[in-house]
């Protein structure tokens, strides 16, 4: 298990192009989030590919009920923390919502201050509509990620987070749109794209016809990879989501040893003499 991990550890550094080159080439791209310095460093250290510091630090973290509200400074100060502790995979810094529908120029700013808090790659919500950023962004060099299906900065839109892509049409959300955001992905630039929330067969239909890696949350298991929130992984979030697996069980683990450390002090037998400076 030691030789694993520390062979896992010394891997060489994910980039960009290793992960474009991963589509086709048989290996699946892994990907989870971290939002902060101690988790980014564990995963790292397992060997994931992809850390991506994800605005569902706003759910997740946070506590607030959508992504919406989450900021641009937040995405900054929780990408600086990851980037510290990431040196293996490659880390992508989510796009908040506010930070680029407003315009080209907008999206290159705030793409290039995650870019200088330690983001190797950027991440935003949208297709046709959010072409030209990720166009204008890729011409000066920041590699993009795109992100369609059950986009959560959507909320208002879908009212709630729910699942896309089941009826036919080119209207928002729909199977057809859907695929056309795909297509404007790729073809504005963007070197992956992930698929939230969607059927599996459109899933499956997006991932044979477009060049770049999809990444699936929510999407089933056709796509060239697989994210998944840290926090669920884990065991930590109690939202019973049909997508997720609990891999632990840390709720459980931390609630025991809070309530062991609280035991220990009421009793007075915490701290014992074996923990005390003389
Ligand atoms: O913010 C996030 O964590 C995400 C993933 C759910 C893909 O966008």
């Amino acid at each position: 298990m030691a030789d694993d991990l520390s062979e896992r550890a010394t891997r060489p550094k994910v980039t960009v192009p290793r992960i474009t080159t991963m589509k086709g080439s048989g290996e699946l791209i892994s990907m989870i989030t971290a939002y902060d310095a101690t988790f980014a460093a564990l995963v790292d250290r397992a060997g994931i590919d992809m850390i991506l510091v994800g605005d569902s630090v706003g759910t997740v973290v946070q506590g607030r009920p959508s992504t919406v509200g989450v900021t641009l400074k937040e995405m900054q100060y929780h990408v600086r923390m990851v980037h510290r502790a990431s040196p293996q995979a490659l880390v992508v810094g989510d796009l908040p919502f506010g930070s680029y529908q407003a315009g080209i120029g907008q999206a290159v700013d705030s793409a290039i201050t995650l870019l200088k808090a330690g983001a190797e790659s950027v991440k935003l919500e949208g297709g046709t509509s959010v072409a030209a950023q990720i166009e204008a962004m890729t011409r000066v060099d920041i590699p993009v990620v795109g992100h369609i299906g059950l986009t959560p900065q959507s909320y208002h839109r879908m009212g709630g987070h729910k699942v896309q892509g089941k009826a036919a049409g080119n209207q928002a959300g729909q199977r057809d749109r859907l695929i056309d955001d795909a297509h404007a992905i790729e073809q504005s630039g963007g070197f992956a794209v992930v698929l939230e929330g969607i059927p599996r067969d459109l899933a499956a239909e997006i991932t044979s016809k477009v060049s770049i890696p999809t990444i699936g949350i929510g999407a089933g298991p056709d796509c060239d990879g697989q994210v998944l929130v840290l926090h669920d992984v884990l065991g930590l979030a109690e939202l019973p989501l049909k997508f997720v697996k609990h891999y632990a069980d840390m709720a459980t683990g931390t609630v025991e040893a809070t309530r062991q450390f609280i035991d220990e002090i009421k009793a007075g037998t915490w701290p014992d003499d074996a923990h005390s400076y003389h």
